[in-house]
């Protein structure tokens, strides 16, 4: 592969946001230049807690659709298949689910993409990168979480970038280089720019975008900014 010129993308998630006023905090993430707005689902049987749904998808629909974004539901819950039709219809375009969720991945995978919406994969942080060997053909990203998912503002685990890179060098030598790779968990202006250079395409971020005391598009900025710095992006593929 060539050197990639795109800088990272940031998607942030809305666990972080302020409820009471999501419409305009995604609105303003839109303004500053987002194009993918990452919606967490946590069922309380996966993941310790409970957050957003289907239905938070189908409220920002119209929304997405003003700024021509895209709506990402990481699907942090057992027996995703059964849900899969309900976060299609409500807006969906990417729909990522748990390996370690999903007996039949490659079944899930397939039921994804014949719905219409776009497949990712998700790894806990304890799972190896060889649970998805069979299945990177068949899917259009990868999502590496680089914390425990269930909760927002945990501490980044450094182990991830090593995993990115790994990661990265397998899509390289398998011709699947077109597969993005996703990281969510603990991503700041202090990790953001080694993620870049270990190969990460999309880095979801929630407390570092909506929390901090200081505007979304200023939270942005800066993150962009770390990311950019000479060395943030690996020219490797
Ligand atoms: C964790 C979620 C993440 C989380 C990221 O289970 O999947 O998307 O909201 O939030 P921060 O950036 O605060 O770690
Ligand atoms: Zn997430």
């Amino acid at each position: 592969m060539g050197a990639v010129t795109a800088p990272i993308e940031i998607a942030p998630s809305i666990l972080a946001a302020d409820l009471l006023s999501l419409g305009d905090q995604v609105r303003a993430c839109f303004e500053a230049g987002v194009r993918r707005i990452h919606v967490d689902v946590m069922d309380g049987h996966f993941v310790p807690n409970i957050a957003l749904s289907a239905g938070h998808i189908a409220a920002l629909r119209p929304l997405a659709d003003e700024y021509g974004g895209v709506l990402e539901a990481h699907l942090m819950i057992d027996e995703p298949d059964r849900y899969l039709g309900d976060f299609r219809d409500a807006g969906s375009d990417i729909i990522e689910v748990h390996v370690e969720a999903c007996p039949h991945l490659h079944r899930t995978t397939q039921r994804i993409r014949q719905l219409g919406a776009v497949p990712g994969v998700a790894l806990n942080p304890a799972t190896s990168l060889t649970t998805i060997d069979e299945i990177l053909p068949e899917v259009d990203q990868v999502l590496v979480m680089s914390v425990n998912p269930g909760f927002g503002g945990q501490a980044f685990i450094t182990g991830a970038v090593g995993k990115v890179s790994r990661l990265r060098a397998t899509l390289n030598a398998r011709g699947l280089g077109h597969v993005a790779i996703e990281v969510d968990g603990g991503i700041t202006v202090a990790n953001i720019e080694a993620l870049a250079a270990a190969g990460t395409t999309v880095a979801v971020a929630g407390s570092s975008v909506f929390g901090g005391g200081c505007a979304v598009a200023a939270n942005l900025a800066a993150l962009r900014a770390a990311a950019d710095q000479p060395g943030g992006r690996g020219s490797s593929w």
